[in-house]
């Protein structure tokens, strides 16, 4: 039987997005229910072993299904204060955050990988977007919104399985808009001509409460429509969903290499968070203060 505990701390995690709701052939050794003063994340959270290339230990990964375990959150729905708050109680300061995504290039096909490096907020402020309110004042920098460590660690993955069939942007401008409707054409363009590379509904406010909570925090776009901007049909949920099942063993892959490589001692695990620190004054048990 699976515990329902974890003792020791976890430094790694990892978020799943659609068509990621689990992560089959990984040791499971705990699903935990945590409780948050923001609420219950998304789902259960599952400790995962993984076994570091370098020294045989077996590091524990933090596994949490953004859509609960059978999707049922709409992006708009989905706790993030929560999901971030139980991530980092448990330890959490790295995150590598799965999402399908629109794309707004032509050169971005369905079923390629894109590491962004920038986002453009296209939410509507009706989600709770911030730690940092009731008395507790807090600002932090995001114009770089993703870790650029992670992010080197995450490109050289996913170019080391080329060969294996998995395509690789290395930069990329996310557009995160409201949904859960799909954009009208004149939007997507719209996005296009602001030098857009994908859209998704779900970057934001994961990405801000990540920094807020001094988490180094990277997406994995993976690409599986081409919006409504090109000639090819517009898209439609089962084209998300059919080009993600059909890309799930490249999603699997490349999840088990940034795990390999973010296991490795060298990276210290903690290390990647280190610049981080002292940007925010994040404290899980503060909201009533
Ligand atoms: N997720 C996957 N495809 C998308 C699209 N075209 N727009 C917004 N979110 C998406």
């Amino acid at each position: 039987a699976v515990a329902d505990t974890y003792a020791d701390p976890v430094h790694i995690a990892v978020i799943g997005g659609t068509g990621l709701q689990h992560l089959p052939h990984f040791e499971h050794v705990a699903t935990l229910n945590v409780s948050t003063p923001w609420g219950a994340p998304s789902s259960p959270i599952s400790i995962l072993h993984h076994p570091s290339p370098t020294s045989g230990r077996q590091v524990p990964i933090a596994f949490l299904s953004r859509h609960g375990l059978h999707h049922e959150l709409a992006p708009h729905e989905v706790p993030n204060r929560a999901n971030i708050a139980a991530l980092r109680s448990l330890g959490v300061r790295t995150i590598i955050a799965f999402s399908a995504v629109g794309s707004l290039r032509e050169e971005i096909k369905p079923r390629d990988f894109v590491v962004p490096d920038q986002i453009i907020d296209r939410t509507k402020g009706v989600r709770p977007f911030t730690f940092f309110e009731g008395g507790f004042v807090g600002h932090v920098g995001f114009g770089d919104p993703f870790d650029e460590g992670l992010a080197k660690v995450v490109r050289k993955c996913g170019h080391s399985l080329e060969g294996e069939g998995v395509r690789l942007h290395d930069k990329g401008v996310v557009i995160c808009m409201e949904g859960p409707q799909f954009s009208t054409r004149a939007e997507s363009n719209m996005y296009r001509s602001w030098g857009g590379s994908v859209i998704n509904m779900s970057a934001l406010p994961e990405a801000k409460l990540a920094r807020e909570a001094e988490i180094a925090y990277q997406m994995i776009c993976m690409s599986t429509d081409y919006d409504c901007w090109h000639e090819t049909e517009d898209v439609n949920v089962a084209m998300v969903m059919a080009n993600m099942t059909a890309n799930a063993k490249n999603a699997r892959h490349f999840v088990g290499a940034v795990l390999d490589e973010l296991t490795k001692e060298e990276h210290g695990q903690q290390v990647l968070a280190k610049h981080l620190e002292g940007q925010s004054k994040f404290c899980v048990s503060t909201n009533e203060a």
